[in-house]
C-alpha cells in the first residue's frame, strides 16, 4: 500500500515521502481502516519536527484523525460490530496517512453517511478541543467574553460560531486586518488586530470597563503574555498551542491572587473521562457539526504523493481551510 513515511525528525516538507509499505493486519482489539480522507492539523507537523507531546517514530506513523471503512477486525467483539462502517478515525498512535491504517476497536467512532466525508476527517481534534475547553473546563456563562486568541485558525471560527449558538460573546484577536470583517461576518463580537492599541485598552473600549474574564491562547510568547495581563484580575485563560514557539511571561502576583493560567490538552483530558460522557461528547459533535457550529472550513485537497507540497500548504499564512490528503474513495 502507499503511505506517507517519516523518514526522520525534522521540516515535515523535507522528511516525509511517500512510499509503498507492506500492507498492515490488524491485532487483538484492533481494526484495519482503509482510509478515505485524513487532515494536516499543527499536532501532526509538531510531532514530525519532534515538538509535540511524544516522540515520534520513524516510518508510516504520521496522521491523528481521518475518516474510512473498517475493512477488516482482530480478534475482538468490537472490532467485528465495526466492520464495514463508516468511522471518525481517533488514531493514537499516528498512521492515518496511508491507504490502509491499524487502530484499536475503541478509538474508531460510526458516523453516520449524512455527514460529508470532509467533516468526518475532521470529526474529533479541533471540536472535542472546543467543547471541552468552553463547556467543560472555562463553563463560560451566558452574555460573558471569551477572548479567543489566532481567531482566523479553523478551531478559533468554531469557538465564534459556538458563541452564538450558547450565547457567550466573542473578542477574537487576529494578526492580519484582512480577516477582521471575516470574522465579524462569521459572527464574532468584536476583533481586535494584534499591535494596533494596548490589549487593555482595546478590551476596556470593547466591553465598557467590565475585563473579560474567560480567555483561549493557542500562541504563547508575547500574544499569549499581553492576553494574560490584561484579563480581569479573577480571570481564567487555558493555553492550548505553541503556535508562536515562545514562552509565556507572566507576572507572579495576579496567579497568587487568584487570576489563573491552564494548560489544556484533548489527549489528557479525554482520558479523565468515562465512556458514556465520550458517547454523549460525539453525538453532540455530530449535531453541532449539523448545525453548521462545529463544521470544518474546507481547504486545498493532495494525494498521498503530494505530501510535501501538501504540508507546505499547511502551514501558509491565509489558507482559506483545512488541508486535506484525500486518499480512496467511499
Ligand atoms: N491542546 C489541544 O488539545 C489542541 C487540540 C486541537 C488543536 N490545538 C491547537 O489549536 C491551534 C489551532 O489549530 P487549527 O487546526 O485550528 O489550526 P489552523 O486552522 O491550521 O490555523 C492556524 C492559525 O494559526 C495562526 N497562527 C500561526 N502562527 C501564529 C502566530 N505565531 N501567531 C498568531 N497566529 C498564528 C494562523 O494565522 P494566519 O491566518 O494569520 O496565518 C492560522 O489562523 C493549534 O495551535 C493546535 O495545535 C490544540
Amino acid at each position: 500500500m502507499k503511505a506517507v513515511v517519516l523518514n526522520s525528525v525534522g521540516e515535515p516538507s523535507e522528511v516525509l515521502s511517500c512510499e509503498e509499505v507492506p500492507m498492515p493486519e490488524p491485532g487483538r482489539g484492533q481494526v484495519r481502516v482503509k482510509m478515505i480522507a485524513s487532515p494536516i492539523n499543527p499536532s501532526d507537523l509538531m510531532l514530525t519536527r519532534g515538538r509535540y507531546m511524544v516522540q515520534p517514530s520513524l516510518g508510516p506513523t504520521v496522521g491523528y484523525e481521518g475518516v474510512g471503512i473498517v475493512d477488516k477486525a482482530g480478534p475482538g467483539l468490537l472490532g467485528k460490530y465495526m466492520a464495514g462502517k463508516q468511522v471518525a478515525v481517533i488514531n493514537p498512535n499516528g498512521g492515518n496517512w496511508a491507504e490502509y491504517a491499524i487502530v484499536p476497536a475503541n478509538r474508531v467512532v460510526p458516523i453516520a453517511k449524512d455527514l460529508p466525508t470532509e467533516q468526518v476527517a475532521s470529526f474529533f481534534v479541533n471540536p472535542a478541543t472546543v467543547l471541552c475547553m468552553v463547556r467543560e473546563v472555562l463553563k463560560v456563562p451566558r452574555g460573558a467574553w471569551l477572548v479567543n486568541n489566532a481567531a482566523g485558525s479553523a478551531l478559533g471560527r468554531m469557538i465564534i460560531k459556538l458563541g452564538k449558538a450558547d450565547g457567550f460573546k466573542t473578542l477574537n484577536i487576529v494578526r492580519r486586518e484582512a480577516l477582521a470583517e471575516e470574522l465579524k461576518a462569521l459572527g464574532g463580537d468584536a476583533v481586535v488586530v494584534e499591535g494596533r492599541e494596548p490589549l487593555a485598552e482595546a478590551f476596556a473600549r470593547i466591553t465598557h470597563d467590565h475585563e473579560p474574564k474567560y480567555a483561549i491562547d493557542p500562541v504563547g510568547g508575547e500574544s499569549g503574555s499581553a492576553l494574560f495581563e490584561a484579563l480581569a484580575t479573577d480571570g481564567h485563560m487555558l493555553v492550548y498551542g505553541t503556535l508562536s514557539g515562545q514562552p509565556l511571561v507572566v507576572a507572579p502576583r495576579p496567579l497568587i491572587a487568584g487570576k489563573r493560567l491552564e494548560g489544556f490538552y484533548l489527549g489528557n483530558y479525554m482520558q479523565t473521562r468515562p465512556l458514556w460522557k465520550n458517547l454523549l461528547l460525539f453525538k453532540e459533535i455530530a449535531r453541532l457539526i449539523r448545525a453548521g457550529v462545529l463544521d470544518t472550513p474546507p481547504g486545498e485537497r493532495f494525494g498521498l504523493e503530494d505530501i510535501k507540497a501538501a504540508v507546505q500548504a499547511a502551514e501558509r499564512s491565509g489558507k482559506p481551510g483545512k488541508v486535506l490528503l484525500t486518499i480512496g474513495s467511499e
